[in-house]
């Protein structure tokens, strides 16, 4: 044999043995890394390692997830996508409209019907131009509010169900010393409590005309400025020590008593559990006043990626993310419910199903609407516009009319 057929025949056995060595294989970009957080990703990468995968993770640390999109936006800027990034609403629009995205996923989806599993609503978030190019892990609630019971009776007050309910016992709480509400001064964190206000305060058709339509006079107008006045309100009942605090430090102090509420997402659910405790017994759940549901859902949206394992893993992951005992076992660790509307809930706790319930009820009255806060109603760029304004407002004397206006005229010129 001649050297050259011989050098050939090398390569090709090599190509041949190496393409068989390689299976699925994805490398996951994602900030879930509080304790909760953690342990629901441990599901999945479990999961896809017991199927003969290989998991490379790449988790960025930050609450809410802006460090993490940073270092996504390097990345493909680089050429050097991952093979999924954790993701929301319409900044899958967004990626796929940079051409970033694969809709290889699709296959996957017909065959598995996943349009027959989800609800419309999260099934056209999950799709680029008709066709899957992300697959949904869960659905968070953000209007929830957490509390110690043990700390509410020693104040005698109860779980609030109006907002001047909640100011009664914060200013309780407040006069016997207690820290009325665990909160972490963090853009995202001020945006997640100011979005549940404005939902209470402003009610469901307001919420949808401000952080859905972005309706001028909506964003700028006397019930706005409600909200900023009830916001004045909760930048009295936090601590002095706030400003930066990550959100499950927030969480374990209403856990250790420290404090008797925390208005977030049902995140902080995950906490507790990975805590050891006990939804009714060691810790109290309520939606936040108000009759609407804030929804989130976490998903994994596909790059584009050259390789054969690559790909292979893309399909592998977003079949195990879409079965029926990973979003069980998933959402139990993670604190949401299923995506997946076939999901029996009989081992879930009953925020949990409250949760559901409520999801359901909001569904058919107008009430269910896209978190602004977490990515899910508007772009990028008109998002952080308004939680600029929230921020600067929560740590400064702006008043409540400087505020709305300067809401209104920040959408405008991020449009
Ligand atoms: C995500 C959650 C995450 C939370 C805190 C939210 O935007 O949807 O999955 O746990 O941020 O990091």
């Amino acid at each position: 044999m001649k050297l050259k057929t011989l050098a050939a025949v090398v390569v090709a056995a090599g190509m041949i043995s190496s393409a068989a060595k390689a299976g699925p294989e994805v490398e996951v970009l994602h900030w879930w890394t509080a304790g909760g957080e953690a342990a629901a990703i441990k599901v999945l990468v479990d999961d896809f390692k017991s199927h003969g995968g290989k998991w490379t993770d790449m988790p960025v640390a930050g609450g809410g997830g802006d460090a993490a999109r940073t270092a996504l936006k390097a990345r493909v800027l680089s050429g050097n996508a991952p093979t999924a990034f954790q993701m929301k609403g319409p900044s899958i629009q967004e990626w796929h409209e940079e051409g970033a995205l694969t809709v290889g996923i699709d296959a996957v989806a017909k065959s598995e019907n996943w349009d027959a599993s989800l609800p419309a609503a999260i099934a056209n978030h999950m799709k680029c131009e008709g066709k899957y190019c992300a697959a949904p892990v869960n659905v968070h609630r953000i209007d929830w509010i957490w509390a110690n019971p043990k700390v509410l009776a020693k104040a005698g007050v109860a779980m609030p169900t109006t907002w001047d309910e909640f100011n009664a016992a914060a200013d309780k709480l407040k006069s016997m010393g207690i820290t009325p509400l665990a909160h972490g001064g963090q853009a995202w964190q001020d945006a997640t409590v100011f979005e549940a206000v404005a939902l209470g305060v402003g009610g469901n058709a307001f919420y949808k005309k401000a952080f859905v339509d972005l309706d001028p006079a909506t964003l700028s107008g006397a019930t706005m400025q409600k909200v900023f006045d009830q916001m004045r309100k909760m930048r009295g009942y936090v601590d002095a020590n706030f400003s930066g605090r990550d959100w499950n430090l927030a969480t374990t102090m209403v856990m250790n008593g420290e404090a008797a509420f925390q208005i977030m997402g049902d995140w902080a659910k995950g906490e507790f559990t990975n805590a050891g405790k006990v939804a009714g017994k060691d810790y109290l759940c309520a939606p936040t006043p108000g009759n609407g549901y804030l929804y989130n859902v976490d998903s994994f949206a596909m790059f584009n990626v050259k390789g054969a394992d690559k790909i292979d893993g893309q399909n592998l992951l977003a079949k195990l993310i879409m079965g029926k005992n990973f979003q069980k076992v998933f959402n139990l660790a993670k604190g949401s419910i299923p995506a997946r509307v076939d999901v029996p809930l009989n081992e879930f706790d009953y925020c949990a199903r409250r949760s559901a319930y409520d999801m359901d009820v909001t569904s058919g009255n107008g009430g269910l609407l896209p978190s602004y806060a977490h990515g899910m109603a508007m772009r990028n760029a008109q998002a952080g516009a308004i939680t600029d304004v929230v921020t600067k407002h929560f740590n400064s004397n702006m008043s409540s009319a400087d505020a709305a206006k300067a809401l209104a005229q920040g959408v405008k010129n991020s449009m």
